[in-house]
């Protein structure tokens, strides 16, 4: 199945809920998502069993990855339930983007239940550093533990992603660079992207990806290496010591969009077509109404076929200012 710019669906991206425990400034600043903030509530939430079906559906249709996002997706009640139930849609790389918070609890659980791995999101080993951007005082030891109890539960290799913003962790990035040298582990360096509509984001704060692997390749030599399949959104640099690799994401000043296979499913059943998407389509009211998969099938083919997103290759005045879904609902 091939999208209007001849792209395959191959990743599925699924948020199961828009909550999350942190309030990183990049991605749900505090003083909009506040207590009078309306979060979706309990019954518009996909079910796991309504999740594991549009999954099979795509599964069908070429997805390889489902990556389950939020929000925090931790946060939602038994998730491995719903990770055994992917496990067994077949042979797909199934995983993860948490912020690490509840992993050293939940680590060995997800294991089980069939993850493949875990990508965690810290943007500083700095404590002090990191707590100012999670906003919630959370201390990096326990994401630090995190991390460790994944990696013993088998769900390595563990990918970190740090996004940058100037002025506020930039000046941290050798040192963890450092730190996760030698560990197995590979960290990846975010450009801090306009997504949604509430970060106040802005040019100046963005860190080019040249200028991190020129920072990071003056202290830790290093050099490139080729992506580990087609589209992949991180570039590689490997140290030249044998130590491990690390990767950038230059989504601002590199975009990838010509090579974007990834569908995103709403929490509460809505299909994106891509990360800047200002509407998605609705899904939850055909799965409510007693269709057949074949009608589910029919939906998504036109949805897919029909798509035309690239909004990173033409992020331009055209595009500012539209009402962009949040990183938060859709996920990352
Ligand atoms: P692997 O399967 O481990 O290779 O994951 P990945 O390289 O797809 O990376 P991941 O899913 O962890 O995404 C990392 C970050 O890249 C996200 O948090 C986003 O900031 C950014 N990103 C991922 N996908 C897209 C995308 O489709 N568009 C844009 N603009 N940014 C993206
Ligand atoms: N720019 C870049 N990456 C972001 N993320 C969240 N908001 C942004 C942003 N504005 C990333 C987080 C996490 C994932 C869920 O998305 O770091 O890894
Ligand atoms: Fe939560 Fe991740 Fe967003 Fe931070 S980036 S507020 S941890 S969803
Ligand atoms: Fe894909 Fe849209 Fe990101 Fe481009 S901006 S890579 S089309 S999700």
């Amino acid at each position: 199945m091939l999208d209007a710019l001849q792209r395959p669906v191959r990743d599925l991206r699924i948020s199961v809920t828009d909550r999350c425990n942190f309030r990183c400034s990049y991605c749900m600043p505090k003083e909009i998502f506040n207590r009078e903030y309306e979060f979706l509530g309990r019954d518009l939430l996909l079910t796991f069993e309504e999740i594991a079906r549009v999954a099979r559906v795509l599964v069908d249709r070429g997805v390889e990855k489902i990556r389950l996002t939020g929000g925090e997706p931790l946060l939602r009640v038994e998730l491995e339930k719903l990770i055994a139930m992917l496990a067994g849609l077949g042979q797909i790389d199934l995983t993860i983007t948490t912020n690490g918070s509840l992993l050293e609890r939940k680590a060995e659980a997800l294991a089980a239940a069939g993850l493949s791995r875990v990508t965690v999101s810290l943007d500083s080993l700095d404590d002090a550093v990191f707590r100012a951007m999670n906003d919630v005082e959370f201390p990096v030891g326990r994401v630090l533990d995190g991390i460790e109890a994944a990696a013993a539960a088998g769900l390595g290799p563990v990918k970190i992603n740090a996004v940058v913003k100037r002025g506020v962790n930039d000046h941290t990035l050798v040192e963890m660079a450092r730190h996760f040298q030698g560990s197995g582990h590979i960290v990846r360096f975010i450009e801090y992207m306009d997504v949604g509509a509430t970060n106040g984001w802005r040019l100046e704060d963005v860190v080019p990806a040249i200028d991190i692997v020129a920072a990071i390749g003056a202290e830790l030599p290093c050099e490139p290496v080729e992506p580990n399949y087609s589209g992949e959104v991180a570039r590689r640099y490997r140290y030249l010591d044998g130590s491990g690799e690390f990767g950038v994401i230059a989504s601002v000043t590199q975009p990838f969009c010509g090579a974007c296979t990834r569908l995103r499913l709403s929490a509460e059943g809505s299909l994106y077509t891509c990360l800047f998407a200002t509407e998605g389509h609705d899904l939850r009211d055909l799965l409510r109404s007693g269709a057949e998969d074949a009608d589910l099938g029919a939906l998504v083919d036109g949805i897919w076929r029909g798509r035309t997103d690239r909004y990173s290759e033409i992020r331009s005045s055209e595009t500012r200012g539209l009402p962009k879904v949040e990183m938060s609902y859709i996920g990352g």
